[in-house]
């Protein structure tokens, strides 16, 4: 199958240009001049199908390198397959996802990740990598983590927070950047600190403080500014590269950019939510069909922020100056009948998450709409960088001759209505959405994964299955 790309704006990470792209079987072959023939060679007519992309953007494919998809998580497991989770990325215009593979305390950790391709295998829709959860660092984990790399597997993500679920002490933290500072792995932290939540937990639960807004004022910026700061001193103790993910507080913000400012090995990432949604105005949501619990939609750790306290602002300067490199989602979906709602009357009893795979594209296109990033900053935002970060580049995050075919042709004068109600779109196993009424501007019209049109104006046209595993190499993105 040779498909022709005609007319439109090319935009790669390093600029745009207006180009037609030809993609041979499962690969780019080409960037040319538009209308270019190949050595006298009429390319629009030996080509199986020619798009039309004038007047849009030719990018390539999103990668969201946070997400979880089925993962077992507060008694429940996220509600998004691999196969309903990676058909929903599609239509979003995410062609790449790396998940999450979970190691409770106690469990083989090998044994965790040949489960979690037994369930992704022949069910995905888009290419699929993993990160492993590292729990209980014990001496066969750092074995595990020398071996999992042979296996593509090369970054490893520990929690300072949820104790007696994930939480690694520092020693244990230590341990493992060791270890990663040896094989070249990269180190990626939920840095909250467990014991100062927990401890803020019981003490709001037992003033009756039991709505979701408390899950918010329960996790301060303090929290995770100070967790923040003591993974970039453990990473700076051991030499190894440190990657936060999800970062929502300005403070943790500053951590990551002083700690760059230094030469030191820290990337970090933001989502979404924390660049859109605040505090007050979902946690303390209020609703006819679910009173104060209206907020456990929004549920998630890191939490919201407080609108009043300037972090959404901070977040978009990190991103312009570079002190955050990637946007990912952390898709964590759970709906609220029969999964969030097991925390009515205890905050604490919420399954933790939100679902965006799907609109992450569509939603940090508004930043270029609102001024806050350029488009090549778009691009490099939500799938170079990631690409680059994770060691899949040059296959992925780049329309260029010898990468892979996943490219999403973009309409910015398209719109997109996103959420659940009638004439909106969602395709994620939510009976919510996150993102109710929000409005796009822009659409996702066109997605090849590997040369193949897996979406067409809003249509499905791949099978379950089409999406492959990829074997990622170290960290292309070290300083
Ligand atoms: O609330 C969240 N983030 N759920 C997913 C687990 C994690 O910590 O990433
Ligand atoms: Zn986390
Ligand atoms: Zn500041
Ligand atoms: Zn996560």
């Amino acid at each position: 199958m040779k498909t022709l790309i005609t007319g439109g704006t090319v935009v790669n990470a390093t600029g745009t240009a207006t180009a037609d792209v030809l993609i041979d079987g499962d690969t780019i072959a080409a960037v040319l001049a538009p209308g270019s023939s190949l050595l006298g060679f009429d390319l629009a007519a030996n080509v199986d199908e020619v798009v039309d992309a004038a007047g849009k953007y030719v990018i390539p494919g999103g990668i969201d390198a946070h997400t979880h998809m089925e993962m077992p998580f507060g008694g429940t497991f996220a509600s998004d397959t691999f196969e309903t989770g990676t058909r929903a990325a599609a239509h979003g215009g995410t062609t790449s996802i790396i998940d999450f593979v979970v190691q409770y305390a106690g469990e083989n950790i090998l044994d965790q990740y040949h489960l979690w391709h037994e369930k992704a295998a022949g069910n995905c829709a888009v290419d699929y990598g993993f990160h492993q959860i590292l729990s209980d660092v014990q001496d066969s984990s750092l074995v595990a983590m020398d071996e999992l790399i042979n296996e593509g597997v090369t970054s490893f993500k520990l929690f300072m927070a949820y104790k007696g679920v994930f939480l690694s002490d520092d020693g244990q933290i230590v341990k493992a950047m060791q270890r990663a500072s040896e094989n070249g792995s990269l180190i990626m932290m939920h840095a909250e600190n467990g014991s100062v939540i927990d401890l803020l937990v019981q003490q709001h639960l037992a003033r009756g403080e039991t709505t979701p807004f408390y899950h918010g004022v329960s996790r301060p910026w303090q929290a995770e500014e100070e967790a923040t700061h003591r993974a970039i001193m453990l990473a700076n103790l051991t030499g190894a590269p440190l990657y936060i993910v999800h970062v929502s507080a300005k403070q943790a913000v500053e951590q990551i950019a002083a700690a760059r400012d230094n030469g030191q090995n820290v990337f970090a990432e933001t989502c979404p939510q924390y660049l859109y949604l605040s505090l007050e105005d979902q946690l303390g949501a209020t609703s006819a069909e679910w009173g104060d619990f209206e907020g456990a939609k929004w549920v998630c750790s890191t939490p919201l922020r407080s609108k009043h306290e300037g972090h959404q602002h901070h977040m978009w300067q990190g991103l312009r100056t570079n002190d955050l490199q990637v946007i990912s989602t952390d898709h964590c979906p759970f709906c609220m009948k029969g999964q969030k709602d097991m925390g009515i009357g205890n905050f604490s009893k919420i399954p933790n998450g939100i679902g965006s795979v799907e609109h992450r594209m569509d939603l940090i296109y508004q930043g270029v709409v609102m001024g806050e990033i350029s488009l090549p900053r778009w691009v490099e935002l939500t799938s170079t960088t990631p690409a680059r970060m994770f060691g899949i580049y040059g296959k992925k995050g780049v329309i260029q001759p010898g990468a892979d075919g996943d490219v999403v042709i973009y309409d910015p004068n398209g719109h997109t209505s996103i959420g659940i109600g009638e004439g909106r779109t969602h395709h994620m196993n939510m009976d919510y959405s996150a993102w109710e009424g929000f409005e796009i501007d822009g659409h996702v019209d066109t997605v090849f994964s590997r040369g193949r049109k897996i979406v067409d104006s809003n249509e499905y046209l791949g099978r379950k299955g089409d999406g492959a595993y990829f074997k990622r190499g170290l960290s292309q993105y070290l300083i």
